[in-house]
Formats: C-alpha cells, structure tokens, sequence
C-alpha cells in the first residue's frame, strides 16, 4: 500500500481581493472563500491519493474577520488523518498584511472521499506521521471523525 507524508500533499495558495470578490458590505463574499477553501481541500486530496476525489463533508466555518479589497488571503491546507477511504483535510486561512503580518480567518476541517474509476469511494494511501506535532492532529482527527460520524447516525 502506498504512504505519504504530510509535506507531500501541503498546498498553499494566495488570492488577492479584487472588487468582483467583494459583497455589499464591501467584504470578501463568504460564497467565494468558500469555494476556494474546497479547491484547496480537493488539490490536497489528490496530491496525498494521486485520484479523484469529492467533499462528503465540511465542518468549522466560522469567520473570524473579513478580508477586504487588496487584501492578500493565504489558505494552507493538509492532510490530518486518513481512514479507508476518506480524508481529513485541515486547512487555515489568514489575512496577510503588507508587513507579511497573518491574522487567521478560519480553520475549516473537510472530509474528502477517494473514487476509483466507478466513481466509488476506494482505499486512500496511508499517511506517514513524521512529527509529535502531526501526531496530535490525527489524535484530534479521530475525534472529529467519531463526531461525524455520531452526526450521520443520528440525521444530524
Ligand atoms: C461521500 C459519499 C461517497 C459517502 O457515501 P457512503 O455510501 O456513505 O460511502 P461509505 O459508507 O463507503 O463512506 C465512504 C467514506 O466516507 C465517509 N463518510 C461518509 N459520510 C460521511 C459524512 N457525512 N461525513 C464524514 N465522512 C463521511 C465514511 O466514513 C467513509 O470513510 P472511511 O472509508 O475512511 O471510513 C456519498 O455520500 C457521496 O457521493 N456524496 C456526494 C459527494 C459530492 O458529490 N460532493 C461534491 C459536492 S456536492
């Protein structure tokens, strides 16, 4: 079975605000940030499985500030837990400065599922955990996932 590390499939990414971002309240729309933190999540899925990949799941929107217009937004994702066929992937975002200076917006959890070529969820590589750092968030992980899947149980 395949492995990889953590550092194989880390992507980061920066958008900058431009007036078709905006809301009316002249704040990065929510909808847009929303989409990007998915790409992010899917490059990441498939950096760490090298196949198709969907979302089954996204917990822990909440936007700590806005971002406004020439706003740089940096979002990192990475994987934090691999089960059989699913993936935690977690990624932060950040509003970045002119000085370079990251205040975080939000640190969303999502849960991709790979498909082989019948579009069904198959085995994902495990993850190689190199660090007590790394170690911690697939404990975390694990907790989450039983949340989610508490969750599902119960139609919630
Ligand atoms: C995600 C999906 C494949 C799960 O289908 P399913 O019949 O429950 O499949 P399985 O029981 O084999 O579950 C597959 C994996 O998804 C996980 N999973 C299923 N539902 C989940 C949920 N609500 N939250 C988190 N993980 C979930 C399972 O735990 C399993 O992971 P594991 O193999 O690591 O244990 C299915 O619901 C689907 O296709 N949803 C649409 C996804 C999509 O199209 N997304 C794009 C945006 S609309």
């Amino acid at each position: 079975m395949t492995e990889r590390k953590v550092v194989d499939s880390m992507t980061e990414t920066i958008h900058m605000i431009r007036p078709t971002h905006l809301n009316s309240a002249g704040r990065l729309f929510g909808g847009t940030l929303m989409q990007w933190l998915d790409e992010v999540a899917g490059l990441v899925a498939k950096r760490h499985t090298h196949m198709n990949v969907i979302t089954a799941s996204v917990d822990n929107l909440k936007f700590l500030q806005g971002a406004y217009a020439n706003d740089m937004v940096v979002i990192i994702g990475k994987v934090t837990f691999v089960g059989r066929t699913s993936m935690e992937i977690r990624v932060d975002t950040y509003r970045e400065d002119l000085e370079g200076m990251r205040r975080p917006i939000n640190r969303a959890f999502f849960t991709m599922v790979a498909l082989d070529e019948n579009d069904r969820p198959t085995e994902v590589p495990r993850l190689i955990i190199e660090t007590e750092n790394e170690k911690a968030e697939w404990e975390s992980a694990q907790k989450r996932r039983q949340m989610r899947l508490t969750r599902k149980e119960e139609g919630f």
